[in-house]
């Protein structure tokens, strides 16, 4: 039996067929607005030094940094995240809670070039101690040994209190938002005691609530001058097989008072990504990390991808999956492209 009715033709394409009608359907929108540039600062002076995994990405000494500042500022990127190469590395990572230490310098040398543009201080020792891990560490003959617990186990507490006092600096330094990058437990809580005690409850946390341990940050470990001495990051950065943890991770930061939530990496973490935008009312941060940007210049300079294509996918993916910003050291370049 056929009908006198047609049936109704599906036909989403008609939605596809100009660039124009394309544009009027298209849901979601990059700006360069959305991006916040990761820079490294060193101490000497006239330098930019390249990192060979990641083309594009410098090393740069304070005196640097005001023209650089300028230049984010004038593509519309609203902020940048700072990690800092001490020239001495020791076990309690001192250079972070010294006024003179190689972030609190290069935060106020930005915050003179570019007022207006928001300075975030990642807050973690890695980079700052001898054996590179992001806390104390457990160790007989140290203050804090436990011998209850392993020997180079990550103490905690001990961590959270040098935390609080590392980030007072930065604040006074001029720093934004502080972004505690650790996965140590208690995290937000002590980094908002801390600024709260100094008077600085304007400053943001912005928190790194769900960290995997990834292999994807292999570039930064050279970048950051960080690699662990020994052993990895597991005990307190996330397992990848784990999502309904990452939940857990972020509700904790909530409660402990955090302004934003970030994931990381961002691309296979989409999924992490996204059940954060929904279940939670927070601006919502992805890293698309070193080893993420690594890949796609890899494949480009062999001619496998196309960068610019991809890298602007990513990043519109990144922000489909629910970021409301996204780190990510294409920021420059893809700014630029946006408005090409
Ligand atoms: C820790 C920190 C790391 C990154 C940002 N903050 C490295 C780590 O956990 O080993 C990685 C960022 C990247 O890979 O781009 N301070």
């Amino acid at each position: 039996m056929t009908s006198s009715v047609p049936l109704p033709t599906f036909r989403p394409r008609r939605m596809r067929i100009t660039p124009a009608m394309r544009r009027m359907v298209r849901e979601t929108q990059l700006s360069p607005a959305d991006f916040i540039v990761p820079l490294f600062v060193r101490y000497g002076a006239g330098q930019r030094v390249p990192i060979s995994s990641m083309p594009g990405v410098y090393q740069f000494t304070v005196d640097q940094l005001a023209d650089e500042a300028r230049a984010i500022a004038a593509l519309g990127i609203p902020a940048v995240i700072l990690f800092g190469i001490p020239a001495v590395k020791d076990a309690t990572g001192s250079d972070n809670y010294s006024a003179e230490g190689i972030v609190p310098q290069a935060i106020r040398a930005i915050k003179d070039a570019a007022p207006d543009l928001l300075v975030i201080s990642d807050m973690c020792f890695c980079e700052y101690t001898d054996h590179g891990h992001c806390g104390i560490i457990n160790l007989p003959g140290h203050d804090h040994y436990r011998a209850a617990l392993p020997e180079g186990y990550l103490l905690n507490d001990p961590t959270l209190e040098l935390l609080g006092r590392a980030s007072v600096v930065h604040a006074e330094a001029g720093a934004d938002v502080i972004a505690p990058s650790g996965m140590m437990d208690g995290m937000v809580a002590a980094i908002r005691a801390g600024l709260d005690g100094a008077g600085f409850d304007h400053v943001a946390v912005m928190s790194y609530a769900v960290k995997y341990a990834s292999g994807f940050y292999g570039p930064f470990r050279d970048a950051a001058e960080s690699p662990p001495q020994f052993g990895d990051r597991s005990q307190y950065q996330m397992d990848p097989a784990n999502s309904r943890e990452a939940l857990k991770e972020a509700a904790i930061d909530v409660a402990e008072g955090a302004d934003v939530l970030m994931v990381k990496p961002a691309l296979p973490y989409l999924d992490i990504l996204s059940a954060l935008r929904t279940s939670f009312n927070l601006p919502t941060a992805a890293y698309q990390v070193s080893g993420e940007y690594a890949m796609l210049h890899a494949a480009a300079a062999n001619g496998w991808l196309d960068l610019q294509r991809c890298a602007l996918e990513s990043l519109t993916a990144i922000k489909r999956a629910g970021a409301d910003m996204i780190l990510t050291y294409f920021a420059q370049d893809a700014a630029r492209w946006l408005q090409e």
